[in-house]
């Protein structure tokens, strides 16, 4: 390893409040499904920045388009109209098949905060008394790391530490329905909130079926559902939004991570319900629909819209699926492979359980980037314009990963 690698990372340990455990390595430079180190080792990347980099690192259409907005305008606060952000809010609107509105800011958390307020604004108009703006999650979901998000986000090793949460949240097993049933029985309920697909908790796609009956549920108790597709959103199942295979129509959805391609961006898009609570000062944030970011989604959005897309998620999903059933008949490391367009997770067997992360070291350690989800689960999660080259390449040093994990 360079000396200037060792520096960098001795530094990263020194200066950084050390909430990550980064692998022991430089990410200097990438292009589409790859990235190299500063020491010149290449990986191939089924990472994505955590499901960001949909179209891969520096793509030149979404360079071209920061670049272009770069020269031109960056930052305007929201006192002030410019372009770039009406533009992307008409092209979510028009995209969506449901939103009205769009409310746009810079993370996922940030987004599923505003939904939380919007939700309990809403009720509020309704009449509701505090006591019955209660919002319903999914345990094993994740939702982000603002109090209140974190709050949302039903798993405990996220929240230790840092009681008091906020109040007014209610927790469900997800693909559970009398469970909500139950849990609205009460009548307090103005919202549930999930993720079609769970990212965090360990890739778990909604059941057939489910959204529909949850859907169903809210009608019944006038309560509004909101679909946090900040991961499993913009073309990463197949569909744009991940809903639209489980038939439902949402009130509220939010975005973050591949909306910007790995610019940081987020966007709450709102329904016919919802559109019109938030008035003149009830929200609001310095940068959400700053140009740069929006200029970039923009481009970001009409390619993942695209079909050309659609059928490359469905070609390499399929890919990707055969290649690690065939890793499984060497190996037998995993006990299902489960997931959604290029959203996959290998859950590995009892016997493994808990070595989720020493997979991804060795991974890393064979030029593959790949995630866990959770510590039983690995994670798959490339860029959704990743060729059939890429991801032989990819299962090929999964391979030799794996051979090193069982041998080692
Ligand atoms: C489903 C989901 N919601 C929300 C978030 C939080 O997004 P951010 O990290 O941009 O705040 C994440 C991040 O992993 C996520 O996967």
């Amino acid at each position: 390893m360079r000396v200037a690698t060792q520096d960098l990372l001795a530094l990263g340990r020194e200066v950084l409040l050390p909430v990550y455990r980064q692998r022991a390595m430089i990410l200097e430079r990438g292009q589409g499904a790859r990235v190299w180190d500063s020491d010149g080792r290449d990986y191939v990347d089924f990472a994505a920045g955590i499901a960001v980099c949909s179209l891969g690192h520096c793509d030149p259409e979404l360079t071209a388009a920061l670049v272009e907005q770069a020269g031109r305008l960056w930052h305007t606060s929201n006192v002030f109209y410019s372009e770039p952000p009406l533009r992307l809010a008409q092209e979510l609107v028009a995209s969506s098949r449901f939103a009205e509105r769009v409310f746009l800011c810079n993370s996922g958390a940030e987004a599923n905060e505003a939904a939380i307020k919007l939700v309990r604004k809403w009720a509020t108009q309704q009449g509701r008394t505090p006591d019955r703006r209660v919002i319903v999650t999914c345990r094993g979901s994740f939702h982000g790391r603002t109090l209140a998000a974190v709050t949302a986000t039903a798993q405990p090793k996220y929240q230790e530490g840092y009681e008091p949460l906020p109040g007014g949240f209610r927790y469900v097993d997800f693909n559970d329905i009398a469970q909500l049933e139950a849990a609205m029985a009460t009548g307090d309920v103005a919202a549930v909130m999930l993720e079609p697909v769970q990212g965090e908790g360990g890739v778990v796609p909604a059941a057939p079926g489910y959204l529909q009956a949850v859907r169903a549920l809210c009608d019944q108790h006038h309560a509004l559902l909101v679909l946090d597709e900040i991961q499993c959103g913009m073309g990463r199942t197949g569909a744009l939004f991940a809903h639209w295979e489980d038939g439902v129509v949402p009130d509220i959805v939010t975005l973050a991570k591949a909306l910007g391609g790995g610019f940081p961006i987020g966007a709450l898009l709102a329904g016919p319900k919802v559109a019109q609570v938030m008035q003149f000062g009830a929200h609001g944030t310095t940068f959400g629909g700053n140009p740069l970011a929006a200029a970039v989604a923009r481009v970001a959005l009409r390619r993942l819209a695209s079909e050309e897309i659609a059928a490359n998620v469905a070609r390499q999903s399929q890919a990707l699926r055969d290649g690690l059933a065939e890793l499984n008949r060497t190996f037998g490391l995993f006990a299902e492979v489960r997931g959604r367009g290029l959203m996959l997770g290998a859950v590995l067997t009892p016997e493994h359980a808990g070595q989720a992360g020493a997979i991804g070291d060795l991974a890393a350690a064979h030029g593959l980037l790949i995630l866990q989800a959770g510590p039983d689960v690995l994670r798959f999660v490339p860029a959704l314009n990743i060729d059939d080259e890429a991801i032989a390449d990819g299962l090929a040093r999964l391979r030799q990963a794996l051979a090193a994990f069982v041998g080692g």
